[in-house]
């Protein structure tokens, strides 16, 4: 049998705390932060909030909406960079920052975005061909960075797919 097996490698640094990132980073763990805090997130009681980096400046903050329809929710990255791309359509998303918290208890490892929201930002990623760099963040010190959407989601489907490519 003609088999063959493909390994693909992804990688993510690690950041002993929030020191060790530049100001215009901390600036974005701060705004993701204090976004959390207005997520509207009453039945997971997680609330999540995410601060995007354009290339034209601006940050653009999301968090998770909840519904009691609960499929009706939507992320906090989702509702980030679907309202990034509503208001400045041509600029480029340069960094995503992630931020979360419980009241029950502390989150120990850093959120990472779930596939959905992989899904959402690779397709940006792909469109503006320019990477995009995700922190991810807990209540410990630790962050964690991936230089691309796309080390978090392989293989990831994307639109050339749709042109036959
Ligand atoms: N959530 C996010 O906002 N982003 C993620 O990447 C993971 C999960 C939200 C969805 C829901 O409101 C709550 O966290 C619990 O899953």
């Amino acid at each position: 049998m003609n088999t063959t097996i493909k390994t693909i490698t992804t990688q993510y640094q690690v950041f002993a705390n929030v020191k060790a990132l530049s100001a215009q980073e901390q600036e974005l763990f701060t705004n993701a932060k204090q976004a959390a805090t207005q997520a509207y997130a009453p039945y997971s009681l997680f609330n999540v909030g995410c601060a995007l980096l354009l290339d034209n400046g601006k940050i653009v903050l999301g968090n998770n909406q909840e519904n009691a329809a609960y499929p009706s929710a939507m992320c906090a990255e989702r509702v980030a960079v679907f309202s990034a791309s509503a208001l400045y359509p041509t600029a480029k998303v340069v960094t995503v920052f992630l931020s979360a918290f419980s009241p029950n208890y502390k989150l120990i490892q850093p959120i990472t975005p779930c596939g959905s929201c992989r899904q959402a930002l690779a397709e940006y990623e792909y469109k503006q061909k320019q990477k995009i760099k995700v922190y991810m963040t807990c209540d410990n010190d630790e962050i964690w960075m991936t230089e691309s959407v796309f080390d978090l989601l392989p293989l990831a489907f994307n639109s050339d797919s749709l042109k036959g490519k």
